[in-house]
Order: C-alpha cells, then sequence, then structure tokens
C-alpha cells in the first residue's frame, strides 16, 4: 500500500515510529522504498553530497526538479517529500511556483525551511492541495546567518520561538515537520504539542520519525555531526544497512542518548 500523510498521522496517533531517508536517484529510491522506509526526501543535501557544494546555498529549483523526477520513477510505495531551494520561500509567487513544479515532478510533498512567516505559504499550499513539511531548528539554507551549523532553541527565547512557531504552523495546517539539531527536551516538547507528525535528525528518539542523510547513514561521510550512525558498519551490503537503520527506527533503538543535543 502506498504511504501517504494519512498514514504517518495513524502511525502518529498509534505511537508507531517510521523512518525516512534522503534519496537522490531512482536506483536508491527503489532499494530505500523496498525496503520499508516510509518516506524519502529529495533533500537539496544533495548540493554537499552529490555536487560537492560546501552548502545547500548553490542549490537550484531546476536540479530539485531533476532529482525528484529521478526518484519518482524508482519508487514503490514510499512517501515522495522534495526540498524547495534556497530561496524559494522569499516570496509566495515563488514558493507557490516552485512546490507546482516539484509536485509536477512526482513529489507528495513539499518541504520548507523556516519558522512561523511561513504561516501563509502553508495555508495557501493547503488550500491548493499541496501538503507542506515545514523544517526547523537547524536550516541549513540560513547557514551564512547563524555564522555555522549550530544547535538552535538551546537559550529559553530560543527554545519559546522554536514551540511557539511549531503550534502556529501546526494550526494552519502542516502537514509534517523537520526538527534538525534541537535539543532532545524541546524536540520531545515540540512533538507532543502538534498534530502533524515530527520528523527528527540529531533532535530526539521521541520525535515520531527520524531522517538521515543517505550518504551519512552508509559511512561515506568522512566527517559525520554526532547524530548520525553509520549502518554500513555492521551490514553486508547497502541494502542490508538500509533494512538495519529503518528496524532501528522502528524498534526505538535508533538515535540514542548519544545522537542528541
Ligand atoms: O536536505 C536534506 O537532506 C535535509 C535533511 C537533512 C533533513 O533537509
Amino acid at each position: 500500500m502506498p504511504v501517504t500523510i494519512r498514514t504517518l498521522q495513524k502511525y502518529k496517533q498509534e505511537h508507531r515510529k517510521f523512518s525516512v531517508l534522503t534519496a537522490y536517484d531512482a536506483t536508491f529510491s527503489r532499494l530505500i522504498s523496498d525496503a520499508g522506509v516510509e518516506a524519502m526526501l529529495i533533500g537539496d543535501s544533495l548540493g554537499n553530497v552529490v555536487q560537492g557544494q560546501q552548502s545547500t546555498v548553490p542549490v537550484t529549483l531546476e536540479q530539485m526538479v531533476y532529482h525528484t523526477e529521478c526518484v519518482a520513477r524508482g519508487n514503490q510505495n514510499s512517501l515522495i517529500i522534495a526540498d524547495v531551494p534556497f530561496m524559494g520561500a522569499a516570496t509566495l509567487e515563488r514558493t507557490l511556483d516552485a512546490a507546482a513544479q516539484l509536485m509536477r515532478a512526482g513529489a507528495n510533498v513539499i518541504k520548507l525551511e523556516g519558522g512561523a512567516w511561513l504561516e501563509e505559504a502553508v495555508t495557501v499550499l493547503k488550500r491548493n492541495g499541496i501538503p507542506v513539511c515545514v523544517h526547523m531548528g537547524l536550516t541549513p539554507q540560513s547557514v551564512n546567518a547563524f555564522g555555522g551549523y549550530r544547535v538552535q532553541g538551546k537559550d529559553e527565547a530560543g527554545a519559546k520561538e522554536l514551540l511557539e512557531a511549531a503550534i502556529t504552523l501546526d494550526r494552519a495546517g502542516t502537514a509534517l515537520f523537520v526538527l534538525e539539531c534541537v535539543p532532545r527536551g524541546l524536540s520531545a516538547e515540540i512533538t507532543a504539542n502538534v498534530q502533524a507528525p515530527v520528523i527528527g535528525i540529531g533532535a530526539a528518539p521521541e520525535c515520531d520519525g527520524q531522517v538521515l542523510v543517505l550518504h551519512d547513514m552508509l559511512g561515506l561521510n568522512p566527517r559525520p555531526a554526532r547524530f548520525v550512525k553509520d549502518f554500513m558498519a555492521d551490514a553486508g551490503d547497502i541494502a542490508a544497512a538500509i533494512r538495519a537503520y529503518d528496524q532501528a527506527v522502528k524498534d526505538g533503538s535508533f538515535p540514542a542518548g548519544e545522537h542528541c543535543f
């Protein structure tokens, strides 16, 4: 059965964990989907792991559309989430155009990086039949504004802002959240206070689902972040590593305390 937004909502209600991995091409899309991973994210992390860029900032909409088409061709039953790249949320017009192109390329959900200011975009996209995943916390497109890849929501004011933004966006109809590099306690609090399923990366085991960048969990990153686990180390092959990741997310053994902040 194809995974839909409703599947993930039901999982949240039933306290069943789900797994997500990034994918950028048809071959990995088939492998990931065959392993039973509920959702694939065509992340603009392709700028780092496919293009060799220093950040996701150079990635264009055309490139995101191309990789979304590739992943959609290999997909069996996973939900496809596609990133709106850098500056895609600068105006509502740009966001709507990017969302339309990504949905036509095969996405089921589009992902926007940001905060409470995305309320209008979420409302208008939802009205037009486009589910939105809002990525909060460490949003890599803002690396230059943050002055590096830093944990977000560490102080009281930052934590309050993130929690309030999540509640506002949830009320506006956000379909999914990604929380990246947000302290464990705050991640758990946000997850408990929103209706939409929350996907963590460097967040908390209490999140409803987990995501990792494919190349990271296959041990291909020479400088992995603290929240990464190399699932290839104990697996015989790539398909086995993907299955081990999926299993570890579903049985709650990943992420462990050591992967959180
Ligand atoms: O681009 C990406 O791969 C992402 C994940 C890190 C969540 O946004």
